[in-house]
């Protein structure tokens, strides 16, 4: 189970092309699927972008092979290498070699739990299976497979190839060895591991959402505009984005999705979505992905002066 050479990444929205392309980076070969087709080709583009941009900027070294650092003149073949390590499929049964399978696709259990299913049935046995989740019980994914000690919850951060941290979270079976490899998976992709229990939104999104969540309620009942909410936010206690702004990076329906798994989770009124923020998912209006959120980025790129609120 320890030797990971090969990993299917399922999903290639904004996190599993991102796990994709860390795990490229890092020598493994790497097969990212995605059901629709589009989603594949943006995925490709966006990862050969960041590549390139990362080689530019000089963040992207052969250091990620475990080998000396590279002088700067060899960081272009890095990039290639690693793009030639990277395939797109839409057929499972591409995954079946893969010591590893993180999964990132729509932030739903029945969704998840169908797939992890299919997942149990095609991989090889000693393979492990992960979820990005952001907060769905891994112990629930889990128990749609047969093998619930190989299952562990793998929680990058948005772009998982910059941010520095990976939330681990074991299911009530997941054993020690499937725990030992996945954090030294981590370790060996340059992050900082940390361990969650396995209870709705785990460490991370269990304080962060709460606050978004208060961000939308701020603006919904008048409180401020959105500009001063994110200001206050940046300024005041000193976050790099305001809660509104993440909101839209992160993506609304994600925010949504992990506001409704605290709330049936934790059985908490305080955890109960903001209308505003169910209202802008009802719209569409899912952030920076879809070029509106609660800012609109259809003509800039950084947040711009209001439009009206919904
Ligand atoms: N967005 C974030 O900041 C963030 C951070 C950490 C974790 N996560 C978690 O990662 C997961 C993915 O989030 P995202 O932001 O990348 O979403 P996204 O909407 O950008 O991408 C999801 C992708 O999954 C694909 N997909 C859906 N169902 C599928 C299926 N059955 N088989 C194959 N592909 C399928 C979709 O076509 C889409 O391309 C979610 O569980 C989310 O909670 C998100």
């Amino acid at each position: 189970m320890g030797n990971i050479k090969k990993m299917g990444v399922v999903g290639s929205g904004q996190m599993g092309s991102g796990i994709a392309q860390l795990a490229a980076v890092h020598g493994l070969d790497v097969w990212l699927l995605d059901t629709d087709p589009d989603a594949l080709s943006r995925a490709t583009k966006s990862i050969s972008n960041s590549i390139h941009r990362l080689i530019s900027k000089g963040h992207l070294t052969k250091a990620s092979n475990n080998l000396s650092l590279y002088s700067f003149c060899c960081f272009p073949a890095v990039g290639a290498e690693a793009l030639r390590r990277l395939r797109c499929t839409s057929n499972l049964e591409d995954l079946s070699a893969a010591d590893v399978v993180i999964e990132a696709i729509v932030e739903s259990e029945d969704v998840k739990k169908k797939l992890f299913n299919e997942l149990d049935l095609i991989t090889k046995r000693s393979a492990i299976l992960a979820s990005n989740t952001s907060s769905i019980s891994i112990t629930r994914i889990a128990s749609a497979t047969t093998r619930p000690s190989q299952v562990i919850g793998m929680h990058f951060m948005n772009p998982p190839p910059i941010m520095k941290l990976v939330e681990i979270v074991r299911g009530a079976d997941t054993s020690d060895e499937t725990f030992n490899v996945t954090k030294a998976l981590a370790e060996r992709f340059g992050k900082t591991v940390i361990c969650s229990q396995d209870y709705s939104g785990f460490i991370v999104n269990r304080i962060l959402m709460p606050m978004i969540n208060e961000a939308f309620f701020a603006l919904y009942t008048g409180v401020a505009t959105k500009e001063d909410i994110d200001t206050g936010m940046k300024l005041g206690t000193n976050h790099p984005m305001g809660p509104l702004e993440l909101a839209d990076f992160i993506g609304l329906d994600i925010c949504l999705s992990i506001m409704r798994v605290l709330h049936a989770g934790l059985g908490d009124g305080k955890y109960a979505p903001c209308p505003l923020l169910i209202q802008y998912v009802d719209a569409g209006r899912v952030g920076r992905k879809r070029g509106i959120g609660v800012y609109n980025y259809a003509k800039v790129t950084e947040p711009v002066k209001p439009s009206s609120r919904l």
